[in-house]
């Protein structure tokens, strides 16, 4: 494996491995991408084997135009009221964090979707994934770039740790800056139904194309989206989940990590304690200083990385607003919460 930097140079020699069927490890706006031709079953094949991931959870599609979509998905085939939506949403929301569950078209791979009848669709806003995208075959395969059921890379440093024996490059281009996956939006059942909050909060969509369903509150309740298992996004660090009230009040134990919202809960905790802030431990971090939910989303990853490589015994973690990113965060969260500790 080696990393690139993303230059014209870089940039080409990443398309010529990715035609190859080579797998390339690049940044998008939400987290690092494993990407593969998504029209080449070998490397369809191989970005399995690299996460472990199993072969009924299928792949996003990305693209890096609009004329693209038609070759990844059957929209014709869908009621016009539904296509309307599809194309207001690509109009408006496109390129950006929001993935789109459609019909698919029968040549795409059934190792890509799994055997459905339907396809995840995205046109990331990055301009290294689009430019990759462009310069190698304008459909490339990338599930989030970690081990199955691990947290989402949010830099490069991340893919290499996890997955760096996996891939022919990793194309490095800085942090991420959303730092939660995309939104996934099933359109292909009439109705448009959130399957996982993501990048794109829920208001943006409804404001597009009206109320909008789901998701579905109890992680694993029903599992509309195969990769909506229970235990994903999840630290090897055992994680617990409480409410500003609890956080507050929970008492401070040096092996145990701390992961509040906004600094008004650190600061009431501290209080709370009435003890000297432990200065200099990297184990309690506040995600956003103000309360930004975008802020905190970007940070969320990296914070639970840091605490996975430094080596806690807990992750109390602090619920946040849901509203906008608040719902994919807490989403993350809470799948994080269903997980037992694993080795590392
Ligand atoms: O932000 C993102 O979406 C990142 C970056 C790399 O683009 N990708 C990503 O891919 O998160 P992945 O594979 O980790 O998550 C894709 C999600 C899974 O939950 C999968 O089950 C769901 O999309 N999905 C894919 N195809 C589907 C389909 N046909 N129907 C329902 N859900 C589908
Ligand atoms: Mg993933």
């Amino acid at each position: 494996m080696k990393i690139l930097i993303p230059s014209d140079e870089g940039l080409h020699t990443a398309a010529e491995a990715l035609r190859a069927g080579l797998l390339v490890a690049f940044p998008t706006e939400t987290v690092y991408g494993l990407g593969g031709d998504g029209f080449n079953l070998q490397a369809l094949a191989g970005i399995f084997a690299a996460k472990g991931r199993p072969r009924f959870d299928p792949l996003i599609i990305h693209i890096a135009d609009l004329d693209s979509l038609e070759r990844i998905a059957a929209t014709d085939s869908l009621e016009l009221a539904v296509r309307d939506k599809v194309h207001a949403l690509c109009a408006c929301l496109w390129p950006g964090p929001l993935t789109l569950i459609l019909p698919k078209q029968p040549d795409v791979p059934d190792l890509a979707t799994s055997g459905l009848p339907t396809v995840a669709v995205r046109f990331p806003d990055h301009r290294v994934a689009q430019q990759l995208i462009r310069l190698s075959t304008g459909a490339v395969a990338a599930p989030s770039a970690n081990p199955f059921g691990y947290l989402s890379p949010t830099k490069a440093a991340h893919v290499q740790e996890q997955l760096g024996d996996q891939v022919a490059f990793i194309i490095d281009g800085g942090p991420c800056g959303i730092g939660v996956e995309s939104t996934v939006l099933d359109l292909s059942a009439g109705s448009p139904q959130i399957l996982r909050p993501g990048g794109t909060p829920r208001e943006r969509i409804e404001a597009v194309i009206g109320p909008v369903a789901g998701p579905p509150l109890e992680p694993g309740s029903t599992i509309h989206s195969p990769g909506q298992l229970k235990s994903h996004y999840a630290p090897r660090t055992a994680l617990t989940l409480h409410s500003r009230q609890e956080m507050i009040h929970l008492p401070y134990e040096p092996s145990e990590a701390y992961l509040f919202f906004d600094r008004w809960s650190w600061d009431a905790w501290v209080q709370g304690l009435g003890l000297m802030y432990p200065a200099g431990t990297s184990r309690i971090r506040v995600l956003s200083e103000q309360g930004n939910l975008a802020e905190a989303a970007a940070r969320l990853f990296e914070l639970l990385h840091e605490f996975d490589r430094i080596g806690v015994s807990v992750i109390h973690a602090e619920q946040v607003p849901e509203t906008g990113l608040g719902l994919a965060i807490n989403d993350r969260l809470t799948h994080a919460s269903c997980r037992k500790a694993l080795k590392p």
